[in-house]
């Protein structure tokens, strides 16, 4: 085991009305804050009017960005935190879901800096404050409520980059499953497959510490014992509540605590896919792991053996990678390109084998060879 520190900032409000209080904490932090939102759902599953509600009992003057979107693009961002400069605002408040709480992560950062958010992701420039984060969460995926990390698009350079920094954990997340209940079942389903892929990326991470992998084992059984449960009963309070809990230990830091290292190579290809056919995360990775498994299996047979053997009752290579399939598609989401609707073609594949370079795609364990790339492309075809 390697040495370690645990530190996780982030103030959890988990449950039904948590939001009640959102008002009362964000005094804490001044008296005018920049909300900002996604594309309209905030409006329609009741985040927003019981975060406004709350805001304005409590006198905090509020004024709104709207419109970041899924697979969140900078311009959105730098926007946004121009918007936050010109009104002066004291706090960010992120209504919403991860693309939501990523863009407002770097938002925050960017509103004392007189640059684009982009120079902080690019790592050309070093943030050193941050306005109060507070992120307000409804939809059960990332775990950004609970980490230090935002995620970001450039389309122009064709780059998504996972950008982290302590500055980045919100002061304050607030978790009410009931926002989740009108999640529809495509995204329901990836942020499942989300939530097991972060999982998946901490299992196949560098060292060895069995505390951990028994938690990571357990979020994945979790997410299967009750993840196609709750796209039979989307409404059902209970299974929103057991994922949307899932999702947030799934990525922060539980299941890493003694290792050397989490992954991430799966989300490297998964980010190209996003970044060249807007392809939702979830369902970007979905697409990755069969294909990252199938190159995986002669070099780490005993790992993928081992995760086999305490999630499927199997330890065959081969078959731990079919159940990993099979449970994907059950929940209706891609495992080929060609089920994304991507017509993979030599033109597309070698545009993709482009972004990949870009974006130097590899984990941090495992790195991946131009060869690696060529041969995950044509399998994920
Ligand atoms: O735009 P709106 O109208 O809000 O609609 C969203 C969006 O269309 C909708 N939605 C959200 N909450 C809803 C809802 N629809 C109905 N009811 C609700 N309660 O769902 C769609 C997807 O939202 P999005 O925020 O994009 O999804 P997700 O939470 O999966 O976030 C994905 C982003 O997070 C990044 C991904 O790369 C991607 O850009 N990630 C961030 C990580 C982190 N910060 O640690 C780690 C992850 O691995 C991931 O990379
Ligand atoms: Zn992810």
């Amino acid at each position: 085991m390697e040495n370690f520190v645990i530190y996780n900032p982030v103030k959890l409000h988990f449950g039904q009305g948590v939001v009640s209080k959102l008002g009362d904490v964000a005094t804490n932090f001044g008296k005018k804050a920049l909300i900002v939102m996604g594309r309209g759902s905030a409006r329609s599953n009741g985040s927003f009017d019981q975060s406004y509600a709350s805001l304005k009992a409590a006198g905090i003057e509020v004024v709104i960005y709207e419109g970041i979107r899924s697979n969140p693009i900078i311009e959105d961002v730098d926007q946004a935190a121009e918007m936050g400069r010109k009104e002066k605002a004291d706090m960010v408040i992120a209504i919403g879901g991860g693309s939501v709480v990523d863009s407002a992560k770097i938002i925050a950062i960017s509103i004392p800096a007189e640059h684009s958010g982009w120079d902080f992701v690019d790592g050309s420039k070093k943030p050193s404050k941050a306005l109060p984060l507070i992120s307000v969460l409804t939809l059960a995926a990332t775990g950004s409520e609970m980490n230090a990390y935002a995620v970001v698009q450039h389309n122009k350079l064709k780059k998504k980059i996972g950008y982290g920094h302590q500055l980045l954990y919100p002061r304050h997340s607030f978790l009410d499953p009931e926002f989740t209940l009108g999640v529809p079942p495509d995204y329901t389903a990836y942020g499942i497959a989300d939530l097991v892929a972060h999982s998946l990326e901490a299992w196949f991470g560098e060292g060895e510490s069995s505390l951990t992998d028994r938690f990571i084992i357990s979020i994945i059984q979790e997410a299967m014992d009750y993840g196609p449960d709750l796209l039979k009963n989307p409404n059902n309070y209970q299974l929103r509540a057991k994922i949307m809990y899932a999702a947030t230990m799934a990525l922060n830091g539980l299941t890493v605590h003694g290792k050397k290292s989490q992954d991430w190579g799966v989300h490297s290809i998964g980010h190209c896919l996003s970044v060249l056919w807007d392809i939702p995360h979830g369902a970007s990775l979905t697409i990755a792991y069969p294909a990252w498994l199938e190159l995986q299996k002669s070099r780490i047979p005993q790992r993928i053996s081992e995760l086999g053997k305490c999630i499927f009752q199997v330890s065959e290579p081969d078959k731990v990678i079919e159940m990993f399939s099979t449970f994907f598609s059950q929940m209706n989401c891609p495992v080929t390109l060609s089920q994304a609707g991507i017509k993979a073609d030599d033109g597309a594949i070698g545009e993709l084998l482009e972004v990949m370079r870009i974006n130097k795609v590899g984990g941090i364990f495992h790195t991946l060879s131009d060869e690696d790339h060529r041969q995950l492309a044509r399998s994920m075809r």
